[in-house]
């Protein structure tokens, strides 16, 4: 090849290169790769294919193996003479992020290739999105071919679920994980307590279940109605079924960090033992939403009992996270209290603040000397941050930027693009919601990274969290209605880079996996398909 052929060869290359990022992408893929190339031709699973997995990916294979099953009825057998070949490899001179993986496809063989399982495990989640309509009943499954490199743009990449507010049974956590997924999303913030319930089996504490997972009636309508019903309304996981979730998601490469609140949000605790505020009064599981002025009042006998019970929870939750809370802790009950008075004085605490976050470091210290990490609602920055503490920044980004700037790690969850638990459109047509309007294309525009931070700060930034908090959602049918498609929009923001978003060919994607959300009778939201 001449001198001008090859520049003209290699100014092609490029520009079907330039050609393969840019382009509108026609297949239902969410998130959106890093790298992608089609090629012409297509790969067929049928009866004789064979999945040739190392020894390692074991739980990978059989996902992949049980998921052909359930959705297309072909079963997949240890094939000595196969036609075809799906390869799960892993390869260590790979990228060494371990959620990475690389797809090459022919005809004769799909070879999924990461360094480690979490990578595998997403190169076979874009395979499946791959999969044609699962109501279309056919001998094989035939899939265009396809060349990926890909990895996340971010580690954390969560959805929060509220099971106190309303209680959802563990089948459906389960399909809540199996969305998370198909998402590529791999955190898990379950919300175990709050004013209205506690819901996790704490052995010690006994009455935190008996007593606390169970109100003696709900709100009806909206907030400012302050109307209620008398229905008993509650439940609780024990800690078998907590552990069978962890290990559920754990097949699915997702880390279930549990929340357990203090010191506000606590009603239910203190309703089932009253000797932990500082009042010391009975008083019942909470009934309406909002911020309750009972909260946990901090004495040894409280730190004691909260040690005992953050020990329990760290035994069902390997996760090196455990939320504790902080957010809406109002201080009237310390104001009021000598104890707290003198507690303060003594600790030369200037204001409720500073006794706040003296809470929060002695709680610190239980979960570090256990070799885990606090996460804390960004109000643990007033009165001093926790020293190894890690912000979610939910009031807004401000919250994240300054703990990210004091070189503390933070997860991205502002109000304004990632609670679920608001309204996706015209308010009139949709079904009632806590509030605000947080549409597809709004969670779509949102980027984690703050502009504001240089690049080392910008390290701190793990990624975004959507949150599903359930005061309007009592039915896994609303949860779902809720999540979807906000997840995907989300799941895209914090899986693909940047510069290779674009929201009508995210919507258009979108659209193409409406088949496979209706074959799983996933309630997603009808709202979105006119939110273009
Ligand atoms: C929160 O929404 N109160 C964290």
């Amino acid at each position: 090849m001449n001198r001008k052929s090859l520049f003209l060869y290699c100014t092609l290359l490029l520009s079907l290169q330039v050609w393969a990022q840019t382009d509108t992408l026609k297949l239902p893929l969410i998130p959106r790769p890093a790298e992608i190339n089609v090629s012409a031709g297509s790969f067929k699973i049928g009866l004789n294919t064979h999945i040739l997995a190392d020894p390692k990916l074991l739980n990978e294979s059989k996902y992949l193996r049980n998921f052909i099953l359930a959705n297309h009825q072909i079963p997949l057998l240890n094939l000595t003479k196969a036609s075809n070949l799906i390869v799960l490899r892993i390869n260590k001179s790979l990228d060494k992020n371990k959620e990475s993986y690389r797809i090459s496809s022919s005809a004769k063989q799909i070879i999924i290739e990461a360094s480690e399982p979490n990578g595998i495990f997403y190169g076979i989640q874009t395979l499946i999105q791959l999969f044609p309509d699962p109501k279309n009943k056919a001998s094989a499954i035939t899939i265009p071919l396809v060349q990926i490199a890909d990895k996340p743009n971010y580690t954390w990449r969560g959805m929060h679920l509220d099971c106190s507010r309303h209680f959802f049974t563990t089948a459906f956590i389960k399909k809540y994980l199996d969305m998370m997924a198909y998402y590529k999303m791999n955190t898990f913030h379950w919300h175990l307590t709050d004013d209205q319930g506690w819901r996790i089996e704490i052995k010690k504490y006994p009455k935190l279940t008996e007593v606390g997972a169970w109100r003696n009636g709900s709100m009806i309508g909206h907030y400012r109605d302050q109307k209620f019903d008398s229905i008993k309304y509650g439940g609780f996981y024990t800690q078998d079924e907590a552990k069978e979730i962890v290990a559920y998601a754990q097949k699915l490469h997702i880390d279930v960090v549990p929340e357990i609140e203090m010191p506000g949000h606590a009603l239910a605790a203190l309703a089932a033992y009253p000797e932990f505020s500082c009042s010391k009064q009975a008083t019942q599981v909470g009934m309406r939403w909002g911020v309750e002025t009972n909260v946990f009042c901090p004495t040894e006998e409280t730190f004691t009992f909260l040690n005992h019970v953050l020990n329990e929870v760290m035994e069902i939750f390997p996760s090196k996270y455990v939320h504790i809370g902080g957010d809406e802790v109002p201080k009237e009950e310390w104001e009021k209290s000598a104890f707290c008075q003198k507690l303060m004085a003594d600790n030369k605490l200037k204001d409720a603040h500073e006794l706040q976050s003296y809470f929060i470091r002695r709680i610190e210290k239980m979960v570090n000397q256990k070799g885990k990490i606090i996460i804390g609602w960004d109000e643990i920055l007033e009165g001093g941050l926790a020293p190894n503490a890690l912000v979610m920044s939910w009031r807004g980004t401000e919250g994240g930027i300054a703990a990210a700037k004091m070189g503390h790690d933070v997860v991205m969850t502002p109000g304004s693009h990632c609670y679920f638990d608001h309204y996706q459109g015209t308010p009139a047509n949709e079904p009632l919601a806590i509030g605000g309007l947080t549409t597809l294309e709004k969670v779509y525009s949102y980027n984690p990274t703050p502009a504001s931070l240089s690049q080392q700060e910008a390290k701190h930034i793990l990624g975004a969290q959507g949150n599903v908090w359930t005061e309007y959602i009592a039915t896994p049918e609303q949860v779902e209605y809720m999540m979807m498609p906000r997840m995907a929009a989300l799941a895209e923001t914090v899986w693909t880079p940047e510069n290779l978003k674009d929201y009508p060919d995210f919507f258009m994607r979108w659209q193409l996996q409406i088949p496979y959300l209706e074959f799983k009778k996933i309630n997603f939201s009808k709202t979105s398909l006119q939110s273009k």
